[in-house]
């Protein structure tokens, strides 16, 4: 159902790879709230999943861009100004991606050149994607960015390897970059802390399954899938939500304040 929460809006949207992708459930329901928006993924990724597809449905056009690269991100803003017809109210960065976690690196023995990968991938390129549209002055009044994030920035999951330390840097880039953008234009910029959720990205952490189905019973409502993130995403970027920002914004069915639930009692006896 459309209420139109984002008539007249324009923005881009990262990451969508697939239908599982919390991206492509956000642009999905994006352009139901009449969003206007440019898609984007790195040039490997074009190959895989069916963002064209997307685009296709979403009435739109997908533009490469590695977000590491501020060349790449130079780019993709200038051709979307020119598509979209004016800036920017929303920013969606749904990016991560560790070679560590990828190659089964383990926390104690780490490949540091790929820990520089997965801190720049998956958290650096939040500030390029800001500092860029700051520089270029392409973020209207009123704007909203919003980053994905995990609770393993706040505690320890070992499976998380490094991307819990990447998680860490990109909740600060939001909180440091939030406090410029608000004096400056009256952006917001918050981080959400997702569940656990079946995705590309999700499932190549090892154990996976298990610690969704212990997410799932430590949460009073449950886990949040991909399309109540992607609802809450359309929330962050709507009028509605004006006054939050430097936030991080557990979307997890109240696992981040539960102690132990019922559930988790009973198997422990
Ligand atoms: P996904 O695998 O569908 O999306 C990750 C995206 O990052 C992919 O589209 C991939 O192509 C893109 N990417 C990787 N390297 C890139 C680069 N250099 N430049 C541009 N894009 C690049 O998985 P998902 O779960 O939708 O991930 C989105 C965000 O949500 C990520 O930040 C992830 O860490 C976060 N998140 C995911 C959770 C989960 O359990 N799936 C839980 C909490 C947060």
């Amino acid at each position: 159902m459309s209420n139109n929460l984002l008539a007249g809006k324009k923005g881009i949207i990262t990451g969508a790879l697939d239908e599982n992708s919390i991206a492509w459930k956000t642009a999905i329901k994006a352009k139901e709230q009449g969003a206007q928006f440019i898609l984007t993924n790195a040039p490997v990724a074009m190959r895989m999943g069916g963002i064209q597809e997307l685009a296709k449905e979403c009435n739109t056009e997908v533009i490469p861009a590695d977000a590491t690269s501020v060349e790449d991100i130079t780019n993709l803003y200038t051709q979307s100004k020119e598509i979209l017809g004016g800036n920017f109210d929303f920013i969606l960065h749904s990016i991560g991606m560790s070679p560590n976690v990828r190659k089964g690196k383990p926390y104690h023995d780490l490949n540091y050149d790929w820990l520089q990968k997965t801190y720049d991938i998956s958290a650096v390129s939040f500030h390029k994607m800001m500092q860029v549209a700051d520089k270029m002055e392409l973020m209207n009044e009123w704007g909203s960015i919003v980053g994905l994030s995990y609770i393993a920035a706040q505690r320890t999951y070992p499976f998380y390897n490094d991307m819990a330390d990447a998680k860490a840097l990109l909740e600060s880039i939001a909180r440091s970059y939030g406090y410029r953008f608000g004096k400056t234009k009256n952006v917001r910029v918050n981080t959400i802390s997702q569940s656990p959720t079946p995705t590309t990205a999700g499932s190549g952490i090892s154990g996976f399954d298990s610690f969704f189905n212990f997410a799932e019973k430590m949460s009073p409502l449950g886990n949040a899938t991909a399309e109540e993130c992607a609802n809450y995403i359309i929330m962050m970027f709507s009028d509605f939500t004006r006054m939050v920002t430097m936030q991080n914004l557990f979307h997890d069915g109240g696992y981040s304040f539960t102690g132990i639930s019922e559930e988790m009692i009973d198997q422990m006896k």
